[in-house]
């Protein structure tokens, strides 16, 4: 699939920060069964990669990314681990060229219109919109429809299931990414159902 495609798996792409890789496939299940079909599992934790892993490996109807790519190591082992895309929150040339070397879809960071063209120019048509709202909320993407409007965009950062529905209501968000669903602290005590509850509220956000 390309990052066109997991956009459109859902309206809402919880960002995953795991302490232990123990706790990923119990999540997945959790998330899945709340209807979250891809997920973005950052590679902030010694866990992450071992969490991707056992995700690909133990739960492919989850589609899994890598988050926090910040590196050429960081594409490398993310493929290495079985991500299928990978999400950057802000892009360089290392990033795009480590991502399409070993042919890892990648849905890059941006914050500013020029960034944005800047990818555009690159051959990118998603951008994840970082930090989405300290960057300038819902209003800042729908300025962009006019005058950008080969764009689409994954607003990330900030973003919680009561503001959602706003972002989602502009025709060039597909989708929005959020840790709100699956907070670190809710994995640590395996508050799954609770997970799953909330993955229920925010997988029937409604799309325009
Ligand atoms: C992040 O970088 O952690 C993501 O953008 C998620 O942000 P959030 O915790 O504000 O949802």
């Amino acid at each position: 699939m390309n990052i066109s495609e997991i956009l459109l798996l859902g309206p809402v792409m919880p960002v995953i920060v795991i302490d232990d890789a123990d706790l990923a496939v119990p999540l997945g299940e959790a998330l899945l069964s709340g209807g979250i079909n891809a997920i973005e599992v950052t590679l902030r934790t010694d866990a992450a990669l071992n969490s991707i892993e056992r995700l690909a490996k133990e739960l492919p109807e989850i589609c899994v990314g890598a988050g926090t790519i910040l590196t050429e190591i960081n594409a490398h082992s993310a493929t290495n681990a079985g991500a299928r895309f990978a999400v950057s929150p802000g892009t360089t040339h290392l990033i795009i060229n480590a991502c399409k070397a070993h042919n890892l879809p990648l849905l890059p960071g941006a914050s500013t219109v020029s960034e944005m063209l800047t990818l555009h120019e690159a051959g990118f048509t998603a951008i994840k919109f970082f930090p989405a709202a300290a960057a300038g909320g819902a209003q800042f993407i729908k300025s962009l429809a006019s005058p950008l409007p080969h764009l689409q965009f994954c607003p990330t950062g900030g973003i919680t299931y009561n503001t959602a529905s706003s972002w989602l209501a502009l025709a060039n968000v597909p989708c929005v990414g959020g840790s709100w669903l699956a907070p670190a602290h809710d994995i640590n005590q395996q508050n799954f159902s609770m997970i799953t509850e909330r993955a229920k509220q925010a997988s029937t956000l409604k799309r325009p």
